[in-house]
């Protein structure tokens, strides 16, 4: 399948690099292809270098994963013409203000009562938008095998196919049983689970811990 990735960062080519590796096409795209050539070259057969708007283009399914700050903007960029309509858009994002130190506070006017998913999702109303793996660092999106036990994924979107199509991917990517959280509104609770997310991170040393939900027996 073809993949387009939004953001050249950790996320962007760590999830990108993962999908070529599983036999995908995959197009990262920043603001110009510079970064992304420099991981397509590393990455060769199956990588490809774009800008935001090309990489839009080049996804069947496309991943969203710039600065959270900018991701509404990004959305202008990669959606000129409108190619993002009825593409599964998977929402990476999450809505981090540094600007007072770490750990960071969530952008005003996207939490709580909103939240950078339900913007997505506003922004490009024809886009199908799904919030997951935004609540556990890069490294074990793609490999969570990595951590001593299973730990929970979740989903978050309106529409049902796809949240079906991103959790078919997560299968392929080793997560299990990804829990379903239900509309994109939940996006207002995996977003703020960053806030106590970066205050585990120094009490777990480091950043590779992630959620497991026991129910019980
Ligand atoms: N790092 C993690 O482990 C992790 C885990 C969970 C969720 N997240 C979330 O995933 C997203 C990506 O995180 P990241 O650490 O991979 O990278 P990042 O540094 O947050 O974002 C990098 C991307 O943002 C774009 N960007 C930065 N400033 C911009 C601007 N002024 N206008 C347009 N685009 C701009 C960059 O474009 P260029 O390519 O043009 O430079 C680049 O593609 C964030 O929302 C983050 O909160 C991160």
């Amino acid at each position: 399948m073809n993949f387009g990735i939004l953001g050249t960062g950790t996320v962007g080519t760590t999830l990108a690099s993962a999908l070529v590796h599983h036999g995908n096409q995959v197009m990262v795209g920043g603001r110009t292809a510079e970064k992304a050539e420099i991981w397509a070259d590393k990455l060769g057969e199956g990588a490809h270098a774009g800008n935001f708007a090309e990489a839009a283009a080049f996804g069947e399914i496309v991943v969203l994963a710039v600065q959270g700050a900018q991701a509404l903007a990004v959305l202008d960029l990669a959606d000129g013409n409108r190619t993002l309509s009825g593409k599964v858009l998977i929402d990476v994002t999450n809505p981090l203000d540094f600007s007072q130190g770490f750990p960071p506070i969530l952008i005003e006017g996207m939490v709580n009562t909103s939240s950078l998913g339900e913007q997505v999702q506003a922004h490009l109303s024809a886009a199908r938008v799904v919030k997951c793996f935004n609540t556990m660092s890069a490294a074990i999106m793609v490999a969570p095998q990595l951590l001593a036990e299973p730990t929970d994924i979740f989903v978050a979107g309106d529409d049902s196919a796809a949240k079906g199509r991103v959790v078919e991917l997560l299968r392929t990517l080793g997560w299990q049983s990804p829990i379903d959280l239900g509309g994109i509104s939940s996006a207002r609770a995996t977003e703020s689970w960053l806030l106590f997310w970066t205050r585990l991170m120094p009490a777990m040393g480091g950043a590779m811990f992630n959620l497991k939900l026991v129910r019980a027996s």
